[in-house]
């Protein structure tokens, strides 16, 4: 796993959009994965605005996205589907109907599950995934003691997830939903290349197992050491448990400009 430790999120943003954008340009119709959180939302105002200048264009790309509640109503603002359309999808070129999630309104939920995984099959698969993690240690929602083979399915989310989320449920932990679908482990880990965003202190703990821990399902995103293309981008504070950092950082200052990530 690629290390890389910045200041702050704009400069993981550049990083993670200098990817994007070449990406786009040796692949125009690539396959992006995409993440809700807040954590890319940096990201997705810098590709934004790269493509406003006429860098980067998604007319021909597609994506989709990792998780979504099951059971909020369409036009819930905090269904998955409704959030990546007004911070990202809706802002650029994608052509209508690029971009899919899992159905959480689905009335057979594992018929909805196996049709996502041959929607991402059908495509191609993923070439590039930017994903999240929790302060628990997942990846989408991935909560510990998910099978580190899992693929899309229901999943009932922790406690401690509902309460990282009632934020953007008006504070209100009750009215997080409690079900979720989610792209599996084994799913992720089938993307080409994987960017995962951490920042502020409250990740660190999940940064030093992802890093830095033995693989077990307990910490849900360890199953990215076996991938062979996986960028960590973090900022000081979430890198602050990390034993190593010290080299991750000499060995990123070292790499040379146009190698990228
Ligand atoms: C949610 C999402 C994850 C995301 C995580 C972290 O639970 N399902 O995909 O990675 O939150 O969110 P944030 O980036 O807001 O800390």
């Amino acid at each position: 796993m690629e290390v890389v430790i910045l200041a702050d999120a704009t400069q993981i943003a550049g990083v993670a959009a200098d990817a994007v954008g070449a990406l786009l340009g040796r692949k125009p119709d690539a396959v992006l994965g995409l993440a809700t959180g807040s954590s890319p939302l940096a990201i997705y105002d810098e590709v934004v605005a790269r493509h406003d200048a006429g860098l980067v264009s998604f007319r021909q790309a597609r994506g989709f996205t990792l998780d979504e509640y099951v059971g909020l109503p369409a036009d819930h603002p905090e269904r998955y589907r409704n959030v990546i359309d007004r911070v990202f999808v809706s802002r650029v070129d994608f052509a209508v109907g690029a971009v899919q999630g899992p159905d959480g309104l689905a009335a057979d939920i594992p018929a909805a599950c196996a049709a996502y995984e041959s929607a991402i099959r059908e495509a191609g698969g993923v070439d590039l995934q930017i994903v999240g993690i929790g302060t628990d240690g997942h990846i989408a929602f991935n909560e510990p003691g998910s099978s580190l083979a899992s693929r899309t399915r229901i999943k009932t989310l922790t406690r401690q997830t509902r309460t990282d989320n009632a934020r953007f449920f008006g504070g209100e932990v009750d009215s997080v939903p409690t079900h979720c679908l989610t792209q599996g482990l084994g799913t992720i880990i089938e993307a080409r290349h994987v960017i995962l965003i951490a920042i502020g202190i409250r990740k660190a703990e999940a940064v030093h197992h992802l890093v830095e821990g033995p693989v077990s399902a307990m910490w849900p995103a360890t199953i990215l050491q076996h991938h062979p293309h996986v960028t960590a981008l973090l900022d000081d504070a979430a890198a602050h448990r990390l034993q190593l950092a010290g080299y991750y950082r000499e060995t990123y200052r070292a790499k040379p400009d146009w190698q990228g990530i």
